[in-house]
């Protein structure tokens, strides 16, 4: 019998994060949860209630000694991960220059941690000539919304780098993904929720209906929603795809985003 593939999951204490961890269990595959905390993590393995086809690892993604030191724990438990899916991130609104140590934040959990952690997985994912990469970007990759420079700049360096990455592992076996939501519901966004309560003295269902109107479709996109794209993503060979997930509907981003920059053409050359 084939042994499970390993994934890890960051960001599996959050309310995507879940999600994920129980889409890929169902796939059949083992999970690893990787988070900031132990305890966190824990009720999370609980939660899922497969011990045995789970395990959690602490990590910072915006600390490279930290993650260089959870990678090192997962090789030894568990094996190299097969799959990994960049999931962790924070989202802090604030209008235009509020916002250095916002920037620098938004970079380093957003950027830089899928950035070094799908670096650090790579020469294993190369010797094995075989992986995917699911990154968690966000429509905020694709678009710009006011107030949130921190986070939309992160997301579209996110982005930029995954197109790259895509054109240059797409001979070696390795897959990425891009997948963006709209307004998830999830902890991030009731924490918006919150916000928009504090700052405009709206009440909790007028703030999460003005989230609502923002997305495409009218509603939150279901964290659930996100997770099964993942899996169905990973059971594909084809690379590069970005995804966008506007409440109810899941669409390839094909236009604007093609892979390949545009070149002359072979009449024009001639
Ligand atoms: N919610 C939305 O509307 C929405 C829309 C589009 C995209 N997204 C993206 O989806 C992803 C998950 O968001 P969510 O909605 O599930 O948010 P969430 O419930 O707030 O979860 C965020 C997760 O990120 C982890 N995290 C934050 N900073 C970290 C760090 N430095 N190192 C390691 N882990 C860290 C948190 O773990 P600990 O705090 O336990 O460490 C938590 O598990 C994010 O990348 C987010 O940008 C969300």
């Amino acid at each position: 019998m084939k042994s499970p593939r390993i994934v890890l999951i960051t960001g599996a204490t959050g309310g995507i994060g879940g999600a994920l961890a129980e889409a890929f269990l169902q796939a059949g595959d083992h999970v690893v949860l990787a988070g900031r905390r132990q305890e966190a993590l824990e009720a999370r393995q609980a939660e899922l209630g497969s011990p045995e086809r789970t395990g959690l690892v602490v990590m910072d993604v915006a600390d490279p000694a930290s993650i260089h030191s959870a990678l090192q724990t997962v090789h030894e438990r568990w094996g190299h991960p097969e799959i990994l899916v960049n999931n962790a991130g924070i989202a802090i609104s604030a209008p235009l220059r509020k916002g250095e140590e916002l920037a620098e934040a938004h970079m380093a959990v957003n950027y830089h941690g899928p950035r070094r952690l799908l670096e650090a997985c790579l020469p294993d994912l190369l010797a094995q000539g075989r992986g995917h990469v699911v990154q968690i970007a966000s429509s905020a990759g694709l678009y710009g919304y006011s107030y949130t420079s921190a986070y939309c700049a992160s997301k579209h360096a996110l982005l930029g780098y995954t197109r790259a990455a895509s054109l240059e592992l797409r001979s070696k076996g390795i897959a990425l993904h891009t997948l963006c939501p709209h307004f998830v519901d999830s902890p991030m966004t009731q924490a918006s929720i919150e916000r928009i309560q504090q700052t405009t003295g709206q009440s909790a269902n007028e703030a999460r209906a003005a989230l609502e109107a923002m997305n495409p479709d009218g509603c939150l996109v279901a964290p659930e929603q996100i997770a099964d794209l993942a899996v169905e993503c990973c059971a594909r060979a084809k690379s590069g795809d970005v995804w966008e997930l506007t409440g109810e509907k899941v669409e390839a981003v094909a236009s604007g985003f093609a892979l390949d920059p545009p070149r002359p053409s072979s009449e024009s050359t001639s």
